[in-house]
């Protein structure tokens, strides 16, 4: 019998007073931070939903293997313990740790890309796109229609479109030395892919000579996606579909933030000996010696034990199913989402929600910032502030104004999920009341994490 509550598989054994402020306070506290809640100190938001990166809760397995660690500065015990789970859960030759996901990305990007380079993925996220524009290459998004209309229900909104896929492999294809696809389709909304169109992806790979990598972050929870969705697999075991996921690709970047539970770290991995050889080279030089990859020891042991844990079925069916409840909530409440809820967070359409403002208005940090202001929580605008402006310093609206409410793993109980609804609701109600922004101040690149704003009359 699956029970109507959600039991969150864990008892509690050790725990972090989190704090309460008064919404005078709070508005303090966002002032200050020149209205960008990235900016803002951490211990003044009550429940954080920022991102679901490097903040989740580690077993006390986990805990009990960082005494474990190894800190030889070559060849330590942890690397080979790390290795071997991800080399069982991956199956591929070359397992290269990083210090987090952007690092394996900028060390996969700087050795393989050259300008005018193609990198085709159903979405990439925002470090995955910098990274290859850094390189003067282009970051193309090849998802389904679909993928890009937040209303509608599909089991696979992160698929790729494989037409569109073809198309620039048969009309670009000479520029294009890799393909990715993201899972889950963390920009497009946590959306999963289905492994039958990864499959579908693999034999274009194989038709045009390409190696398929997967940005592999959330591996665990588009494995539980297909055993939940694709019938034909419901039978199998969130790690044997991810294992055949990884099968699938000819490599992988990670940010072991995520599936990986663990606070920090991240690898890359590949079968290919000539491009293995031209990262671990640029890995010493900017992260650490091949066996350590800008890691302690105890990370990697971390790591090795987190992979082991998130794909057990209990963990993955609590985790898919409490992010499902609070969709269900706030769909309840007349908020728009993206639909279906995704793996590892909800996002508000924020687009729809304040059609009042215009995107270059910045509907997404308005409703942010209406969220911290009405009760601590702090979401993250995915939207024309994260994505609007062009590499010739243009800006136009992003292809949504999402506000995604990402959840911790293992950090969070269901009641305070259920203040996050209240919380989310009361905005709702206020929406008409809700203005506009203007930045005042950006960087050139990924501006989200610093910019500053002034609130419009
Ligand atoms: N790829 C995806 C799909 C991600 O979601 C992230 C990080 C990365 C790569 C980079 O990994 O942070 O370890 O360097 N996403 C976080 C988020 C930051 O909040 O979604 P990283």
């Amino acid at each position: 019998m699956r029970p109507h509550t959600i039991i969150e598989p864990f008892r509690i054994k050790s725990v972090e007073a989190i704090q309460f402020t008064t919404r005078e306070q709070r508005e303090t506290c966002l002032r200050e931070a020149g209205n960008n809640v990235f900016l803002l100190h951490a211990e003044d938001v009550l429940i954080d939903l920022l991102t679901d990166s490097g903040t989740g809760a580690m077993s006390s397995a986990q805990w009990g293997a960082l005494i474990q660690g190894d800190e030889s500065y070559a060849g330590s015990r942890s690397f080979y313990r790390f290795r071997d789970v991800v080399s069982d859960l991956t199956g591929f030759t070359h397992i290269i740790p990083t210090h987090q996901g952007r690092a394996a990305e900028r060390i996969l990007f700087h050795s393989v890309l050259k300008p005018g380079d193609i990198v085709p993925n159903n979405t990439h996220f925002d470090t995955t796109r910098a990274n290859i524009e850094t390189e003067a290459a282009e970051a193309v998004d090849v998802v389904i229609a679909e993928g890009r209309v937040p209303s509608l229900v599909h089991p696979f909104k992160g698929n790729m479109d494989l037409d569109a896929l073809e198309r620039l492999l048969t009309e670009r294809g000479d520029r294009v030395p890799l393909v990715m696809v993201t899972v889950t389709n963390n920009s497009g909304g946590g959306q999963p892919v289905s492994l039958e169109n990864l499959r579908g992806v693999r034999a274009l790979c194989d038709r045009f000579h390409k190696p398929l990598f997967l940005d592999a972050c959330r591996f665990a929870e588009n494995a539980w996606f297909i055993k939940a969705r694709e019938a034909e697999h419901a039978h199998r075991t969130p790690k044997e579909i991810a294992q055949e996921m990884f099968s699938l690709a000819d490599g992988c970047t990670m940010s072991a933030k995520k599936d990986g539970l663990a606070n920090i770290g991240g690898f890359l991995a590949m079968h290919d000996d000539g491009w293995a050889a031209a990262a671990r080279n640029l890995l010493i030089l900017t992260e650490g010696f091949p066996t350590y990859g800008g890691l302690a020891g105890y990370d990697l042991e971390a790591i090795a034990r987190g992979l082991e844990e998130v794909v057990e079925e209990p963990y993955l069916y609590y985790r898919i199913r409490s992010t499902a409840y609070l969709g269900e909530k706030l769909i309840a409440s007349g908020v728009p989402i993206i639909q279906p809820p995704g793996g590892h967070a909800i996002y508000i359409d924020a687009r729809a929600l304040l059609p009042h403002i215009p995107p270059l208005q910045y509907p997404g940090i308005a409703c942010v910032n209406a969220l911290y202001l009405e009760g601590g929580v702090r979401g993250v605008e995915i939207g024309t502030v994260m994505f609007g402006r062009h590499p010739d310093g243009t800006e136009t609206p992003a292809a949504m104004d999402l506000v995604r409410l990402a959840i911790p793993r293992r950090v969070y109980t269901q009641s305070h999920i259920d203040y996050v609804a209240e919380v989310v609701a009361a905005v709702g109600q206020r929406r008409d009341a809700l203005r506009g922004y203007r930045m005042t101040n950006a960087p050139e690149a990924l501006r989200h994490f610093t910019a500053t704003f002034t609130a419009l009359d």
